[in-house]
């Protein structure tokens, strides 16, 4: 089996399939790598259509707010933007690839000026008819809330499991860094076999939420089911169950002694 990544053939015979459909190894997967999915379209992870959980907990992400800055984690071209948007928030999305910002305005018609990010290598994509939606394009470790400021709401489905493992930690602090005081924070994840299938997403139970998060945050599973499709059995995997966790900070206890 060969595949191509960063315009190079890769000969990976022995590997496990990933979710875009090849045999590279994918564990690891760089901003050019995902450069190169999205050049190729495959982004099968795209949905049509706003996701279930967002829809379901959105009670539990705004606590019935409207005007809420929310942030979408490595967004993609997610519709849940549009979504969100209509229901009266701010939205502030970010992801890595150009292709992603420019779709996502492009399949919406909505007019959009581009300006480079002083600082880090980015580019920011802001409506101009007065919607507030924002997307800044550039690797998420590069952004800080000294760049976007703080949220009031975090929807991550796809970006905590998305970026390789060993990064969990380090993501869990840029997250962190995002997060108003009061911020709620819904993560989705999966329980899936990457013995069998080579990802993305990769594995996240309740004990890997916790161990990267409990420093900052609180941690309550809200929902589980079983998200197992025609796409997951050519994974050649068995089971595939997504959970959905409300982070909240940890009240700071002031003390004046
Ligand atoms: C699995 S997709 C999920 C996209 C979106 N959340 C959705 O539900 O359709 C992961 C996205 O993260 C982006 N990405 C991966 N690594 C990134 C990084 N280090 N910084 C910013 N974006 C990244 C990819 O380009 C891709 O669009």
């Amino acid at each position: 089996m060969t595949a191509q990544q960063n315009g190079q053939i890769i000969m990976n015979g022995k590997g496990k399939l990933n979710q875009f459909g090849d045999y590279t190894d994918v564990a690891n997967m760089s901003v050019d790598d995902w450069n190169y999915r999205w050049s190729l379209d495959q982004t099968k992870f795209h949905m049509p259509k706003v996701h279930p959980m967002l829809q379901k907990h959105i009670q539990k992400l705004t606590v019935g707010k409207t005007k809420q800055r929310v942030f979408v984690a490595l967004s993609g071209k997610t519709l849940d933007m549009k979504w969100l948007l209509e229901q009266g928030h701010e939205v502030v999305g970010n992801d890595c690839a150009d292709l992603a910002c420019k779709q996502f305005f492009e399949e919406h018609k909505i007019p959009y000026k581009t300006e480079k990010l002083s600082g880090i290598d980015g580019t920011v994509y802001k409506a101009t008819d007065g919607q507030l939606i924002t997307l800044y394009r550039c690797d998420c470790f590069e952004l800080s809330s000294k760049i976007i400021g703080k949220f009031d709401c975090i929807w991550d489905r796809g970006g905590f499991v998305a970026i390789p493992v060993k990064e969990r930690k380090r993501y869990a602090a840029s997250i962190q860094d995002l997060m108003k005081q009061d911020c709620r924070y819904l993560l989705d994840c999966f329980l899936v076999d990457n013995e069998i299938f080579g990802g993305p997403p990769f594995n996240c139970n309740e004990e890997n939420v916790k161990e990267c998060f409990t420093k900052y945050c609180t941690v309550k599973k809200i929902d589980t089911r079983d998200a197992f499709t025609k796409w997951q059995e050519s994974w050649g995997i068995k089971s595939f169950i997504e959970d959905v966790y409300l982070l909240q900070p940890k009240v700071q206890i002031q003390s004046n002694r």
